[in-house]
């Protein structure tokens, strides 16, 4: 078994972030959202991975990423170039894949319970593809399957009006060679794209049977701003506690707070957990970090009140101001102007940026 890791893609949801830099390097939890998706096939035993690259980042992809060693994997990267579909991405990757099967994971979707029990289920039958499912509230705002009571799938629907089932599909599909004819068949939708739901359709129509497992845990999909709020709480909530980096005496911090090496909390400062604080990272007295809030690495708190936020890292933030469910990319600074004139709030805002003031 093959893996396949999509790491292309417009991202327009994420700007301004994705203007520079890929969303799947975007941090949740500390940890670009990316090596989740490492983790788990390394989990499910799938080590020989392609990383499909688009345009934007693929530089910052393989050094970051690099030959995989590091995370126990055997890293291949395949160019796609411009974003012409899921479908179109795995279709880069027929010669990496050969005459396996391979388990294709959206390089900005993060499962908590990890895909062995996806993988296991296809191998065990001679079916030509596996999806994963989860019940979701709103099926209508999603890929819908519908299926039978020993969940093989009889159909799949985009966004239906009036949904088979609550049965969404979740990034991670299993394939066998069977999905490079799909592709080859498929032409592409009113958005220019080939669908990864089309070869999957396709696949039902002329070849064989689709198995389909519903995922335990959450599921997050990375799409949006408020996404990665989401994942970063949700990961945060079995955060493992550890203090590699140093609590000054008078400092107050409670709950599990992930205190990675060269960070500091200094007197006076106070942080609760479920909370990371990555390396070299220096929270000064008079700044609260709340709950499920990460603070990247290399950054400075001066006096803020931060909660539920993401900060990506190499930030400086000096102000009294409160931030809540906030994403503050690499770099992003924010001072106080007070006590300067003319008294008013000054900002240098990039393209895209969105304020709540
Ligand atoms: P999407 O989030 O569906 O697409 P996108 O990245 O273009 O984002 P947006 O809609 O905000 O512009 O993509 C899901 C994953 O698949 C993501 O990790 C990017 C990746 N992808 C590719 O690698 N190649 C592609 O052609 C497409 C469409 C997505």
């Amino acid at each position: 078994m093959k893996g396949i890791i999509l790491g292309g893609g417009r991202g327009t949801r994420l700007r301004p972030l994705t203007h520079t830099g890929p969303k799947q390097l975007i941090p949740v939890a500390n940890r670009p959202v990316i090596e989740y998706a490492v983790e788990d096939l390394r989990e499910a035993g799938v080590t020989d991975i392609a990383v499909v690259l688009g345009n934007k980042g693929r530089e910052e992809i393989q050094d970051h990423l690099g030959d995989g060693s590091d995370l126990g994997v055997d890293i291949t990267y395949v160019v796609q170039g411009n974003p012409l579909g899921i479908a179109h991405a795995v279709g880069c990757c027929r010669e990496f894949v050969g005459e396996d099967d391979c388990v294709v994971y959206l390089g900005d979707n993060v499962l908590k319970q990890g895909i062995e029990r996806l993988v296991e289920s296809f191998e065990a039958g001679a079916h030509v593809a596996g999806i994963a499912l989860q019940h979701v509230d709103n099926p209508g705002r999603f890929g819908v399957a519908d299926v039978d009571e020993v969940g093989r799938v009889r159909a799949l629907v985009e966004k239906p009006e009036d949904p088979p089932s609550d049965l969404a599909l979740v990034g991670v599909y299993v394939f066998s060679t069977d999905v490079f004819d799909a592709i080859d068949a498929i032409e592409p939708s009113w958005r220019d794209e080939l669908e990864i739901t089309d070869a999957i359709q396709w696949l039902l129509e002329n070849r064989g049977t689709i198995d389909s497992h519903v995922v335990e845990g959450w599921w997050k999909d990375t799409g949006k701003p408020e996404d990665i709020l989401d994942a970063n709480r949700l990961l945060l909530e079995d955060v493992d506690p550890g203090v590699a980096g140093t609590v000054e005496d008078g400092a107050e911090v409670s709950g599990r707070v992930d205190l990675q090496e060269g960070a500091r909390i200094e007197a006076g400062a106070v942080v609760r957990g479920p909370a990371s604080i990555a390396s070299d990272t220096v929270i000064e007295a008079g700044t609260y970090v709340g709950p499920y809030t990460s603070i990247g690495p290399d950054s400075r708190l001066v006096g803020a009140h931060i909660e539920n936020s993401v900060v990506v890292g190499e930030s400086t933030i000096a102000t009294g101001e409160r931030f809540v469910d906030s994403l503050l990319g690499r770099g992003a600074t924010v001072e106080s102007a007070e006590g300067r004139l003319p008294d008013g709030n000054r900002l240098v805002i990039g393209e895209n940026s969105q304020l709540e003031l």
